[in-house]
C-alpha cells in the first residue's frame, strides 16, 4: 500500500474516458484499491476515483458516513443515505425519478474550492466489489451525490462543469459565509 499522488484539475487524465477493468480480482487491481483507500483516508476525502491517482480505469472508492446523512430521517430512510466504505469496479448509475437536489461538493482534484451542484436525488447503482461480487444499491442524499461525483470522474467530468451557477464556486475559506454548506 502507498499514499498516491492526486492529479489536479488540468491534468489530462482527469478529462478522458476511463477504460473498464478487465479482471476485478487481479493482483494489480487489489493493490491499487488498497492504495486508493489509504490515499482517500489520508486526504480526508469521501471518495476517490482511479483517474484521480493517474490510473485511467473504471474504479471508485467512497463512503457516505452516518454523520453526513440529513438529521431527522427514519431508520429505513437512513439506509439509502449512508454507505460503508465501498469499492465499485465498472460501475453503472441509473437515475430513479425526476427529483433534483442541490448540495455543496468539493474534490481532491480541485483543492481549496467547493461548488453548489444540482444532481438527481435518487439513483440505483451497481458494480463489482474487490472480491468480484456484484454490488447493487439504491442511494439518496449525500450517498447518491458522492456516487455520481465519483462516477463522473470515470467519464472525464469534474463537478464545476455540472454547475448551473458559477457564482456558487467558492473558496473553502469563504464557505462559512454560506448557510447550507455542510456537504462536501
Ligand atoms: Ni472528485
Amino acid at each position: 500500500m502507498a499514499i498516491l499522488k492526486i492529479a489536479r484539475m488540468g491534468h489530462p487524465v482527469l478529462a478522458k474516458q476511463a477504460e473498464p477493468v478487465a479482471n476485478p480480482v487481479a493482483t494489480g487491481i487489489r493493490q491499487l484499491i488498497a492504495s486508493m483507500i489509504e490515499t482517500m483516508i489520508d486526504a480526508n476525502g469521501a471518495g476517490l476515483a482511479a483517474p484521480q491517482v493517474h490510473v485511467p480505469l473504471r474504479l471508485v472508492v467512497f463512503q457516505a458516513a452516518e454523520k453526513r446523512a440529513d438529521k431527522g430521517l427514519s431508520e429505513a430512510e437512513r439506509y439509502d443515505h449512508t454507505a460503508p466504505l465501498t469499492v465499485l469496479i465498472n460501475p453503472e448509475v441509473e437515475i430513479v425519478g425526476t427529483e433534483v437536489e442541490g448540495g455543496w461538493e468539493g474534490c481532491l482534484s480541485v483543492p481549496g474550492l467547493r461548488g453548489y451542484v444540482e444532481r438527481p436525488a435518487h439513483i440505483l447503482y451497481r458494480g463489482f466489489d474487490r472480491e468480484g461480487q456484484l454490488v447493487e444499491r439504491t442511494a439518496r442524499g449525500f450517498h447518491a451525490r458522492v456516487v455520481q461525483h465519483e462516477c463522473d470522474h470515470l467519464d472525464g467530468i469534474l463537478y464545476p462543469s455540472r454547475m448551473r451557477d458559477l457564482s456558487k464556486l467558492i473558496f473553502d475559506s469563504e464557505s462559512h459565509r454560506w448557510a447550507d454548506k455542510e456537504e462536501e
